[in-house]
């Protein structure tokens, strides 16, 4: 079974990829972490974000690996674990910027189809083009969204606890930068797929979004015998 989950940053994709992963006893792919991990590779190697074709070679080069149990899944990066490094501001923008770069998507896309070909039991997938490219005939596909003041909200609330400092205002600036350029870009922007389920999780609690979720993944699962 491949359960695909799109959409925009902060609506809530990761904890919920996570939850669903556990429940269903699927591998989970935090395809985002990914893109992190090659920005992470072209700022260490040096190389400008601005020259595609050096960016390509170090995304083809990287070895990029994803480790453990959706909870407590680990990065690593040509052997070494960078869970934590690809999770500032200054990657998570990087990781924007790449990703705009189309045969750094195509090396990435390859990967990420391995993987969940590769995965016996199936996989959870998150990312903004899961559904409409790496696995267009997912089982199921979901796109959760949210107001970017929620998001912003969440991200903010989030990045306080561990310790990160920045403001609301700041947060917001920052999604909303992030979310023109994913939407923009002219490789696989992030769009909803035809047959997504849509939830708006402005509104909505963690459970309340899970269960909506898990509800439409049972219903798929006997309608199909999966
Ligand atoms: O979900 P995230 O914030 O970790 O993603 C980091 C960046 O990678 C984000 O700007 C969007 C991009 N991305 C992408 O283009 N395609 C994906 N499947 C996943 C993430």
């Amino acid at each position: 079974m491949i359960i695909a989950i799109d959409g925009p940053s902060g609506a809530g994709k990761s904890t919920l990829g996570k939850m669903l992963a556990r429940k269903f006893g699927l591998l989970y792919l935090d395809t985002g972490a990914m893109y992190r991990a090659v920005a992470l590779a072209s700022i260490n190697d040096g190389s400008s974000l601005d020259d595609p074709a050096r960016i390509s070679e170090v995304a083809r080069s990287a070895r990029i690996e994803l480790k453990g149990e959706p909870d407590s899944l680990r990065v690593f990066l040509n052997g070494d674990d960078v869970s934590d490094a690809i999770r500032t501001l200054e990657i998570a923008q990087a990781a924007s910027v790449v990703s705009t770069i189309s045969d750094v998507r195509k090396t990435m896309v390859e990967l990420q189809r391995r993987l969940g070909e590769e995965s016996p039991a199936g996989c959870v997938l998150e990312g903004r083009d899961i559904g409409t490219v790496v696995f267009p005939n997912a089982d199921i596909k979901f796109f959760l969204t949210a107001k970017p003041e929620a998001r912003a909200r969440r991200r903010f609330d989030e990045d306080k606890t561990k310790g990160r400092v920045s403001t609301y205002e700041q947060t917001l600036a920052e999604i909303n930068e992030r979310d023109a350029r994913d939407v923009s870009r002219s490789d696989s922007p992030l769009t909803i797929a035809d047959d997504a389920v849509v939830i708006d999780t402005s509104e909505l609690d963690l459970s309340e979004v899970f269960d909506q979720m898990v509800g439409k993944i049972n219903e798929k699962r006997t309608a199909a015998a999966l």
